[in-house]
């Protein structure tokens, strides 16, 4: 009963979940770069202050929920009869850089405290390097969905 829902859903699950991922990326390639503009600031001025703000925002209302839904509406996917096949190299590979997409949203949490609490002690040149890092899984996770290539 609840696989033959998922099935008939499938179309309307899979374009949420893109919706969802599309929305998580957004915030996940900006939040890096307003670290970056972030070093430039003094602390306690009112441009810092400024991009506490901003950070905030794009944390708790874009990039969370956006995270939340990509996982509920991939959750879907996966239970969704024959839509994965479990040995395949292409979803263990894509699950693989799921985990670390998600542990990536960790670190930009963290780092978002830091500098809630001006005790940022990173350089601008080591959030310039992080902000490649969800380019370069999501140009994997992409690949590995849509090419399969093993
Ligand atoms: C958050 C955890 C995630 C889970 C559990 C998940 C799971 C899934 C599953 C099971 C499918 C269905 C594959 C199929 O229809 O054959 C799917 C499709 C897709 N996922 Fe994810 N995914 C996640 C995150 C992401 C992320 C971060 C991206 C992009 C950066 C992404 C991009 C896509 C795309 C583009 C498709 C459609 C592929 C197609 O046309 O069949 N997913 N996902």
């Amino acid at each position: 009963m609840i696989a033959h829902v998922l099935t008939e859903l499938y179309p309307w699950t899979k374009s949420l979940h893109v919706m969802s991922v599309i929305a998580w990326m957004a915030g996940m390639f900006y939040l890096p770069r307003l670290y970056v503009y972030h070093c430039e600031t003094k602390r306690g001025s009112a441009e810092s202050e400024r991009f506490k703000v901003m950070e905030r925002r794009l944390l708790k209302q874009i990039i969370n929920p956006a995270m939340i839904a990509s996982w509920t509406f991939g959750g879907l996917l996966m239970a969704t009869p024959g839509v994965i096949d479990w040995a395949s190299g292409w979803w263990l590979t894509k699950f693989t850089a799921v985990l670390l997409m998600s542990g990536f949203h960790g670190a930009l949490s963290a780092w978002r405290r830091a500098f809630l609490e001006d005790r940022n002690t990173k350089p601008q040149r080591f959030y310039r390097i992080a902000n490649e890092v969800p380019t370069v899984l999501m140009a994997v996770i992409v690949i590995m969905v849509i090419a399969r290539p093993f």
